[in-house]
């Protein structure tokens, strides 16, 4: 809801769990009074100023003052008094740089969907416009709120409203002082087939930033961070959580300074980032989502989660059932024919797999990862008959067809780098680097992004497709475009993503029942932007049950369960050599959209057994997975080992998984504490005995010892009445 106090200028966002204060100050600046649980705000706005008015805004008829360090502001710039991280850099006409923000008016409006760059729908809009007419700018800060979600997301509208073109340095989604009182930080860190682990550090003076300067919002660091009171757990103390919704370079800022004010802000890196705006032209940044939560890093994450499939992720897929898939990366990796790929096919028939996805290696002269990518026709030499005939033998045995691509990437050795030298991210002069063997596509023209759509529209129609991989293998480099002025080359990587976002953004409209899997080797782009058009994203190319405890629990402090695409593989595992029950990696991959990656003409009989019950209950607990909320219980990096549960949102149903810790001989007992339940109920545990909600959050649920290592249990909580 959103209350406005026209007189004193107080804006009074509230939503599920909290309310966001603003008002005008009394020199025209907008600050952030109070961003916390809900509380009763008459009276307490002056009581605020007043206190603080001791050591600022000594004189009211003063207009310019160097004192706006000192207030809590929602935006910030340079050159007028406040000192710390700036949110813009506007660069005018004569090379000034400063620019002094201040309110000018506000509208609730209905927010535009018109550019790719992906927004959360639906909510109540407000836009505060801030001003500053020398520097001939104006700053549209936008506010969507939900009744029901405790997530705010905000962005930011520049507009050039001079006669004269302005550059900006930087601008970014967001800014939010806040009274500092013994905080921590909280980031999702990590490198391919580690992605997203959960480390925290003690904030100190200065300035914290977390960036991705890859071209990918990266695997190294997450466009996400959360502060939190330094007491936080899972459970309890108070938690704001800020993620990007965004894919490219970001970069956020937590700030410390002298008088304990905290400063967060950030959005895209200003890192060899820079943007003209012609006289009147707009530019629009990316969301930030900022969740709130007073109830630990569990209530962060239902904020994000609830947030993102509510009003981000497409909501045709969102709540459907997902596909589950047999992939052949790792059964076969490049080493394939049609007759291995049937066989493959004929082997789950039966099992309630009802997905197969073709893997890389399908296309040009590609038998290892030197060469092809681009040339997206069928190699004649696996696939004589050509992929129509995978994708026919697929439907004919009633399951869907998944084709993978790379369609942002091309071989140097490929008929399309020959024909189209110039579609290369590369400068004139200068060899670039190359990653995996391969060059990216520049996606800042126009005519590539065409022909990415226009590749795969052909394929999805002649072939069939039901689904893609889209996958993604490398960072970008040589940051350049020959379609670009001079003058404009500092706008490519954002351009870049646009492009990326357009392309994505054309084919789901195109053909709204192709399910799009976002990759990027694993999980090295999973982030809100590209939710945003795929439902999932494959979480990680470390696909063993232990490793997929830590990267599945860090992924999911911002990412619903249903967004990590996670699957089934042989043992020893590809990525790790460690041998894991197969009954724990049916138990971890049915945490996310589930699926095989193996050899599954070579399963036993009792392996086969254990596919068909596994697919037939992750069918049964699909709706938890889907719309249910996520506990997490014991962490893989404080507590050493993993416990989560999803339970229903009417908490009648809820499923617990647990992989204790390796044992050392003669363990203690572990008991986990059921958060989530419903403490007035009583639940039937795995269909036998009945304990109270109660007795189960307080008491906790002992675990049965288990022997041998990386086993999992998992327990079903049916509500008794
Ligand atoms: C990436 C993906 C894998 C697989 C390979 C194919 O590493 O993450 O799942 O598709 O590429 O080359």
């Amino acid at each position: 809801m959103i209350k406005i106090n026209e007189e004193q200028k107080i804006f009074d966002l509230s939503g599920k769990d909290f309310n966001y204060i603003l008002a005008v100050n009394q020199f025209g600046y907008l600050e952030n009074l109070y961003f916390g649980k809900k509380i009763e705000y008459t009276g307490f706005i002056k009581n605020f100023t007043e206190a603080r008015g001791h050591g600022v805004c000594v004189s009211g008829e003063r207009n310019r003052h160097a004192d706006a360090s000192q207030f809590m502001l929602e935006y910030s710039s340079v050159g007028a008094g406040d000192f710390r991280i700036p949110s813009i850099i506007v660069n005018q006409k004569s090379g000034a740089r400063t620019c002094d923000l201040k309110y000018s008016s506000y509208k609730i409006v209905e927010k535009r969907f018109s550019s790719p760059l992906p927004k959360c729908r639906g909510g109540e809009t407000l836009v505060i416009s801030l001003t500053d007419e020398s520097a001939g700018v104006t700053v549209d800060l936008y506010y969507t709120i939900y009744d029901d979600i405790s997530a705010i997301v905000r962005s930011v509208n520049v507009k050039n409203m001079s006669n004269d073109e302005i550059y900006l340095d930087k601008a970014y989604s967001f800014n939010i002082d806040l009274p500092y009182d013994d905080y921590r930080i909280t980031g999702l860190f990590g490198a391919h087939l580690k992605e997203r682990s959960v480390e925290s550090e003690k904030i100190m003076r200065g300035t914290h930033t977390l960036s991705s300067l890859r071209g990918v919002s990266s695997a190294q660091i997450n466009p996400f961070i959360a502060v939190s009171d330094s007491y936080a757990t899972e459970n309890i103390g108070r938690v704001y959580g800020f993620n990007l919704i965004y894919s490219g370079n970001f970069e956020l800022n937590v700030s410390l300074d002298e008088i304990d004010h905290l400063r967060i802000n950030g959005g895209i890196a200003s890192e060899d980032f820079g943007w003209f705006l012609k006289s009147g032209e707009e530019f629009e940044t990316p969301e930030c989502v900022i969740a709130y939560s007073d109830k630990g890093f569990n209530g962060m994450s239902a904020a994000f989660h609830d947030l993102y499939r509510e009003h981000l992720i497409n909501e045709k897929f969102v709540y459907a059932s997902r596909p589950i898939v047999i992939n052949n990366w790792e059964a076969t990796y490049f080493n394939f024919d049609e007759n291995k790929l049937k066989s493959i096919i004929d082997s789950v028939k039966g099992t309630g797999i009802d997905t197969f996805v073709l893997d890389d290696g399908w296309f040009g002269k590609r038998n290892d990862d030197t060469t092809s990518l681009g040339d997206w026709f069928a190699n004649k030499e696996k696939l004589p008959d050509g992929l129509k005939s995978v994708s026919d033998y697929c439907h004919k045995n009633g399951l869907k067809f998944g084709l993978w691509f790379e369609p942002e990437m091309v071989s140097p050795e490929s008929e399309l780098y020959k024909h189209h030298p110039t579609w290369v991210v590369k400068i004139d002069g200068r060899s670039p680097c190359l990653g995996r063997d391969q060059l990216v596509l520049d996606l800042t023209n126009e005519k590539v992004v065409d022909f990415i759509v226009e590749t795969i529209s052909s394929h999805i129609e002649n072939d069939g497709l039901d689904y893609i991989k889209w996958d993604m293998n490398r960072s970008i480099t040589d940051q350049y475009s020959s379609t670009l002025l001079k003058e404009n080359q500092k706008e490519f990587n954002h351009r870049y993503v646009l492009g990326l976002y357009s392309a994505l953004k054309r084919i789901t409209e195109k053909y709204p029942s192709v399910l799009i899997e976002g990759c990027a080797s694993g999980g090295c782009r999973f982030d809100a932007g590209i939710l945003a058009y795929c439902p999932q994203i494959w979480t990680s190319d470390n696909s063993d049950a232990y490793s997929r405890t830590r990267i599945q629990y860090g992924t999911s402090y911002c990412y619903p369960p249903s967004a990590m695409s996670c699957h089934v593989s042989v043992c020893p595992n590809h990525q790790t050599g460690r041998v894991t029950p197969f009954e724990s990696r049916i138990a971890i991959a049915s945490l996310g959209a589930f699926g095989f990656e193996l050899d599954s003409t070579k399963l036993s009989d009792d392996e086969r057994s254990a596919v068909k019950a596994a697919c037939s209950s992750y069918r049964q607990d699909e709706v938890l997975l889907l719309g249910g909320d996520l506990i997490r219980l014991k962490s893989p990096f404080k507590d050493g080992y993993f416990a989560e549960m999803l339970v229903s949102k009417d908490k009648r149903r809820a499923k617990l998984t647990v992989m204790p810790p390796n044992s050392f001989g003669n363990d203690k007992f572990y008991f986990v504490r059921l958060y989530g339940l419903n403490e007035n109920a009583m639940y039937r545990l795995n269909g036998q005995s009945v304990a109270s909600g109660s007795a189960l959050v307080h008491r906790g649920y002992y675990l049965p010892r288990v022997s041998g290592d990386y086993n999992t249990i998992v327990v079903y909580l049916e509500q008794t009445d």
